[in-house]
């Protein structure tokens, strides 16, 4: 007997479904994506690079990124680039984006892959909480100051990595301090992944007609490093629990391999996938007026 679960819940279902998985290469594709150095994003590049990518790599640590990127040309002989860039620092997003702006002829594609789980509320040096500014604003600002190079280089794809966390907290536009609601690390991701949700979508009807696609993917649940910025008890927690019920991530490498370059997906734009399911995202997240409302914040934020 077969269950037709409701939307809000499709997700279960989805993410045990078997999953679509691309051969493409990438063969003379440059390639920038973001948080190389664990989990998804280790995985990612090794797998992007396997199929012939020039991989541009953003990281915080110079010593850690060093480390894959001499990995990445060891093993697989391709062309591999470093860059170094805080996620909660506005400063560092700008001068990577003007190094690439200034460096590379064309961006194929686009991974915005670096993120944080925090399970205590934290703000950054220009007090922003930290999970909106490294999980939504910062993706949100280098997407934006890339944006004319992805339109000169079309096609070219852009992927953010959500997450399925979404749907578990809106976003309460008027108190992104969390002074009137209370912040748990939960809520706090939800409210960022939902962000970068919404406004995703906006960029992607900004970018209609000019072969530009833009979408965003929830990579499984997986073992990797996040959390690791928590308590002592959290991540014990995280290292003896729930990675007895995680993936392996290269499901999730699999799946943006599959997104950013199958010719499946050539052309879609402004969807959210589970793994490489296109999914309904919960319906907060697709609200047209917090769509407005958070771009616009977004954007003040940011300075844009
Ligand atoms: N794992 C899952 O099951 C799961 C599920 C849903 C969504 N996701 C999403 O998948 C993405 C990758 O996460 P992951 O699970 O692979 O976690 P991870 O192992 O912790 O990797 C996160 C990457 O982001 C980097 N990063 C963290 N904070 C940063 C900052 N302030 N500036 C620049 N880079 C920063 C990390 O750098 P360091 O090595 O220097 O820490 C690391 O390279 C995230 O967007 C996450 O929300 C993961």
């Amino acid at each position: 007997m077969s269950i037709t679960l409701p939307d809000e819940l499709k997700f279960i279902q989805n993410g045990l479904s078997p999953q679509k998985e691309s051969k493409t290469s990438l063969h003379n594709k440059v390639c920038v994506i973001t948080g190389t150095t664990s989990g998804i994003g280790y995985v990612t590049s090794h797998r992007l690079a396997l199929y012939g990518a020039h991989l541009v790599m953003i990281v915080r640590n110079r010593e850690k990124g060093e480390k894959v990127r001499n990995e990445i040309i060891e093993k697989y002989h391709t062309k591999c680039d470093l860059l170094i860039a805080d996620f909660s620092r506005f400063e560092d997003v700008h001068s990577v984006a003007k190094e690439i702006n200034s460096t590379y002829k064309k961006i194929d594609i686009l991974i915005l892959n670096a993120g944080t789980f925090l399970q205590r509320k934290t703000f950054t040096n220009i007090g922003i909480e930290a999970s909106f500014h490294i999980n939504h604003l910062s993706p949100f600002l280098l997407i934006s100051l890339l944006r004319e190079k992805l339109i000169a280089s079309s096609p070219s794809r852009v992927l953010t990595i959500n997450s399925e966390g979404h749907r578990f907290s809106t976003l309460h536009i008027d108190d992104l301090g969390w002074k009137k609601h209370l912040y748990t690390g939960l809520k706090g991701y939800g409210a960022a992944k939902t962000a970068q949700l919404l406004t995703m979508q906006k960029f992607a009807i900004g970018f209609e007609g000019t072969g530009v696609t833009i979408n965003s993917m929830h990579p499984g649940e997986v073992k990797s490093n996040i959390g690791n910025e928590n308590s002592l008890l959290y991540r014990l927690y995280s290292k003896y629990l729930l990675s007895l019920f995680l993936k392996n991530p290269e499901i999730s490498a699999k799946a943006i391999h599959y997104l950013v370059a199958d010719e499946e997906v050539s052309g879609v734009s402004g969807k959210f996938f589970n793994l490489t399911i296109e999914e309904k995202p919960a319906k907060h997240a697709t609200d047209p007026i917090l769509m407005e409302k958070v771009w616009n914040k977004s954007i003040e934020l940011t300075h844009l």
